[in-house]
């Protein structure tokens, strides 16, 4: 097995944690006797700055031709201007089209340990599990935009088998959980959102007849994620809600910095990033929390190079790491970055050498 993985670390403290993907890819290579082909490149604001293109012509050819992708953040301040032509975040947008990720998995496990972190009872999130998939590539991110002076537009647009993948990706993924599909739109509102329950209803019963299924409003869901998160498993949802739903999520874990993603397509190629973004007010100091990006490195191994077992190292290690209080500062610790990553190593090495189970 000879991977290519590229890395693209992007702005603020994006870089700062990619440094750490690499390491830990690095560490992975020694444990297992593995060897990757591991390759940089440039995206967001750093590459707009260099070629004035957030996403260069050489970056997107070698996405092409890598195994798996991961990405640390875009965006800043430095490229806030609401005129400027090109902004950092369209390289992320285009890159994402693509490829043809299509679908973003976003998994949202609670630490028991970190359930006094988060704003929220302890008591109401104790057993959240649940798995976000977020349509990634439609919807109203993508349609044509118009912008005047008095007026601007975005175009909302689904198509069927748009719907349909996502949702067959999604109930397939609840075959490995819990059975349970939520569906969420805004079906008393918006047409699209019409169409996203009339095709999901027609998959789940012709397709998936084992998978228990429902819909829910994007406004009631917004609620219960809060109020009752445990009640969900698999969540599938379009472009925007997802977006929102997901970052509405993360206080549930504590912290942002802890959650992963993974992006999809038809094929095994992902995209893998954190889904904290830049956070320029940290950016450069050591404090951003590398867990979200590590476990992102994690969803690499499992979806794209086929590994795991490693992928359920990776997240044994972190896991340990956190329960014994190893932590960065926004889940109450006092490591910096790359001390926080030598901790996930080196019990990543212990899981292997000693085969240790959870502390
Ligand atoms: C995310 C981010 C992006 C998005 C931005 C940076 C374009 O918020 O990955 O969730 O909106 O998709
Ligand atoms: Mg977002």
């Amino acid at each position: 097995m000879n991977a290519k993985i590229l890395l693209l670390p992007g702005d603020g403290i994006g870089p700062e944690v990619t440094v750490e993907a690499r390491r830990l890819i690095d560490a992975v290579a020694e444990i297992h006797g593995l060897d990757f082909q591991i390759e940089e490149a440039l995206i967001g604001g750093a590459a707009l700055d260099e070629t004035g293109d957030p996403l260069p012509a050489d970056t997107l050819a070698r996405c092409r031709e890598a195994d798996a992708v991961i990405l640390g953040a875009v965006g800043g301040p430095k490229w806030d201007d609401p005129d400027a032509r090109k902004r950092p975040e369209q390289g992320l947008l285009d890159l994402r089209k693509e490829l043809g990720l299509f679908a973003n998995l976003r998994p949202v496990r609670l630490h028991p340990s970190l359930a006094d972190i988060s704003p929220l009872k302890a008591e109401h999130i104790r057993n959240v599990d649940l798995m976000v998939v977020r349509e990634l590539t439609g919807g109203s991110y993508f349609g044509k935009k118009k912008l005047s002076e008095d007026t601007a537009s975005d175009d909302y647009t689904y198509s069927r088998d748009e719907i349909e993948r996502v949702v067959r990706l999604a109930a397939n993924m609840a075959r490995n959980r819990y059975g349970r599909v939520t569906m969420i739109d805004k079906a008393n509102v918006l047409a699209t959102s019409r169409l996203w329950r009339k095709v999901s209803a027609e998959v789940m019963e012709k397709s998936f007849p084992d998978v228990a299924y429902e819909t829910m409003l994007v406004d009631a869901a917004a609620m219960h994620i809060v109020a009752n998160p445990s009640r969900f498993n698999v969540i599938v949802t379009e472009n925007m809600f997802g977006d929102i739903l997901t970052d509405e999520a993360s206080v549930l874990v504590g912290s942002m910095g802890m959650l992963p993603s993974a992006s999809l397509g038809e094929g095994t190629k992902g995209l893998y990033e954190p889904i904290h973004g830049s956070a320029p007010d940290i950016a450069g100091r050591g404090l951003a929390n590398p867990f979200g990006m590590l476990a992102s490195v994690g969803m690499m191994f499992e979806y794209s190079l086929g590994m795991r077992e490693v992928a359920r190292q990776i997240e044994l290690a972190i896991w340990n790491a956190v329960s014994s209080g190893e932590r960065t500062l926004d889940i109450g610790g006092n490591l910096r970055t790359d001390e926080a990553a030598d901790a996930v190593i080196s019990h990543l090495d212990d899981i292997h050498t000693k085969k240790v189970a959870f502390i």
